[in-house]
């Protein structure tokens, strides 16, 4: 299972880098709005940090505009994955760029059908949004299940990143379903690795260990 972390934030993504499990980057127009840097520094700078998939989101509403949005991004870095939105110009995008050779990523997929639909298309990777749907109400992870069977059905050349995570549990059950990437917030990657009995054994074994004979 490949891990992303979904920050645009540079100095969180040196961070958790540093912890050897950060696989690829997915950014959007919220979180790259939420950092200092300009959106093209932060573009090279994060390549420069990870080796991996970065996912870097067209804003353009129109196939044409988005494509020539894409074929900007993707000069910009071998890595660069263009995240493009799952709807039905985002579909002409995806299987245009597919044919250019350009790697995609679907983005705001909330149903199996347009997660079919953009797979089809050519999308490298599809992102289900697994927060917002449980935010309305539904399953998310029942999105993560069927998609996985559909995927697997037609052998389609697409991974699932579980996207818009909200607790370390979505990406347990991403886990135990096989999903092919989770890409995690930054404040969940920290509760992750965090155990109350974890921290309260490594302080009763240093005190112990001060009570040892030097
Ligand atoms: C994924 O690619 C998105 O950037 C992200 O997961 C959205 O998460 P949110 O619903 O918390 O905004």
């Amino acid at each position: 299972m490949k891990f992303f972390i979904d920050t645009a934030d540079v100095k969180e993504i040196e961070k958790y880098a540093s912890w050897g499990v950060v696989d690829g980057v997915t950014t959007n127009p919220s979180l790259m709005s939420k950092q200092s840097l300009s959106f093209l520094d932060a573009v090279k700078k994060i390549c420069e940090i990870v080796d991996g998939p970065i996912s870097v989101e067209v804003t353009a509403t129109n196939s044409e505009e988005m494509i020539k949005q894409a074929e900007e991004y993707s000069a910009m870095h071998k890595n660069i994955v263009i995240k493009v939105p799952c709807d039905a110009e985002g579909l002409k995008v995806i299987s245009a760029l597919k044919k250019k050779g350009i790697k995609t990523n679907a983005t705001l997929v909330f149903s199996a059908n347009q997660g079919l639909l953009c797979a089809k298309a050519g999308a490298s990777y599809i992102s289900p949004f697994v927060g917002r749907l449980d935010d309305i109400g539904q399953d998310g992870m029942e999105l993560i299940s069927e998609l996985a069977d559909i995927i697997d059905n037609y052998e389609f050349d697409t991974e699932i990143i579980v996207a818009s995570i909200r607790h370390p549990r979505h990406v347990t059950d991403a886990a135990l379903l096989g999903a092919h990437v989770a890409t995690i917030p930054p404040e969940i990657l920290e509760k992750l690795i965090k155990h109350p009995k974890t921290d309260e054994g490594i302080e009763k074994f240093l005190k112990d260990w001060e009570k040892v004979s030097k």
